[in-house]
């Protein structure tokens, strides 16, 4: 009989977004008539672009013709979308990436939960607490980790605690750790880290010869100047730093499928015999190896969204989220919730009423309000006592979902 991987015993349950459309699923079959509103995953609503469903259907077209044909391409993205993503991202904001340093795929969740691969299966790990789950299963999963405690707390991870006292921003750890997941603006707090922050960060991991694989998937979302979009910002960073970005939730890519990492030239990390080594070059093997490319179609869709319709498009559909955000916010500030994020990020992050445990307020809030949401305690021990809601949704749904939830709390 083949040998499991026993890590994955110990991974403490199952994903947490299943098992939250396994509580929805149980309740649906036994009151089928509950209009359930869903604020739990954070999943797009709104349809994708003109501009990118047109440059879709043009390479689809392209595809069918004898001279515009396309089989496997290059593993590491398109010229044509590597080159756009440089200028736009970042050449436009002044920031130094250049084309050969980015690496197109299908998602930022694949990326930011396959990057672990390039460090030592001894590599000590940090973690903030609450997180994206990704970031901790995967590390688990890789053997980096002895098993949970009874608070979910994995044996040898270095967690770093963010609570309403940090103001949910992860401060570095007083001791050294080879690599760190940093995410801003946040999931699940919707808390961003500030340039002062990040500057003590490339200070850690300079001191430390520490890398930060910086998550900024919800880069799109940022309404505050002083916010930086990239880590690459602050000065040194393309020397420690690994970026993560998506078109998932800026786009309306999450059926769709490409995101991008940037590996620059400069990062290095330690071989067994001391050696400094590129990273790019190591990620971008594994790349080759395991992976072919997002699609010609989908590159081209994502590479519409740098034309100026295509940001015109992206802009209307951040603003439609950010007012669902500002409208969760405001009407839970005016139920008497306490209440974070929203404002930089399309997640609203609040303290659950009278102390309730988070799963408890999840069930509470699905069979008396039928609204899902996305308990804290499943992002990590110090997210007990939190719950999350996505404004990710319809605007008339957003809206009935907090009247749900403010006539549910004044009974
Ligand atoms: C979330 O709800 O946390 C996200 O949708 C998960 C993801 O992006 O994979």
């Amino acid at each position: 009989m083949a040998r499991i991987n026993d890590n994955y015993l110990k991974l403490a349950a199952g994903y947490l977004f299943p098992e939250i459309g396994r509580r929805t699923g149980l309740f649906r079959e036994a009151n089928p008539d509950a209009e359930i509103i869903r604020l739990g995953i954070g999943d797009v609503v709104l349809p994708l672009p003109e501009s990118v469903r047109e440059a879709m259907h043009r390479a689809i077209d392209e595809m069918g013709t004898e001279a515009g044909f396309r089989g496997y391409g290059p593993e590491q993205g398109y010229g044509f979308l590597r080159e756009a993503i440089a200028a736009g991202d970042f050449g436009e904001r002044g920031v130094e990436v250049a084309a050969d340093e980015i690496f197109v795929s299908d998602g930022s969740k694949c990326d930011s939960g396959n990057i672990q691969e390039i460090f030592s299966s001894e590599a000590r790990v940090a973690i903030p607490d609450p997180v994206y789950p990704v970031y901790l299963d995967t590390n688990v999963m890789a053997g980096r980790t002895g098993p949970a405690d009874e608070r979910g707390a994995y044996e040898g991870i270095v967690y770093l605690p963010c609570t309403a006292a940090n103001g949910f921003c992860p401060q570095p750890p007083s001791e050294p750790v080879d690599f760190v997941y940093l995410c801003s603006p946040n999931n699940p707090t919707g808390s961003v880290a500030t340039r002062e922050a990040l500057t003590e960060w490339v200070a850690y991991a300079k001191a430390n010869d520490a890398v930060l694989l910086f998550d900024a998937a919800y880069e799109a979302y940022i309404t505050e100047d002083h916010v930086p979009h990239s880590i690459y910002e602050v000065p040194g960073a393309r020397e420690v730093a690994i970026e993560f970005r998506s078109f998932s939730k800026s786009a309306g890519f999450t059926g769709v499928r490409c995101a991008y990492t940037v590996v620059p030239r400069e990062i290095e990390g330690r071989a067994g015999d001391g050696s400094r080594i590129g990273l790019q070059g190591l990620w971008s093997r594994r790349l080759s190896t395991k992976f072919n490319g997002a699609s010609y179609p989908v590159q081209a869709g994502a590479a519409a969204v740098y034309t100026e319709t295509g940001k015109a498009e992206v802009r209307e559909r951040v603003e439609y989220y950010m007012t669902n955000a500002a409208i969760i916010r405001e009407g839970l500030a005016a139920a008497g919730l306490r209440t974070y994020g929203g404002v930089n990020a399309p997640y609203v992050w609040l303290e659950t009423p009278r102390g309730m445990g988070s799963w408890d307020f999840f069930d509470q809030l699905l069979e008396q309000a039928h609204v899902v949401g996305t308990p804290g305690a499943g992002f990590g021990s110090c997210g007990e006592g939190y719950f999350r809601l996505s404004a990710f949704g319809k605007r008339e749904q957003v809206e009935e979902a907090i009247e749900r939830i403010r006539a549910n709390l004044a009974t």
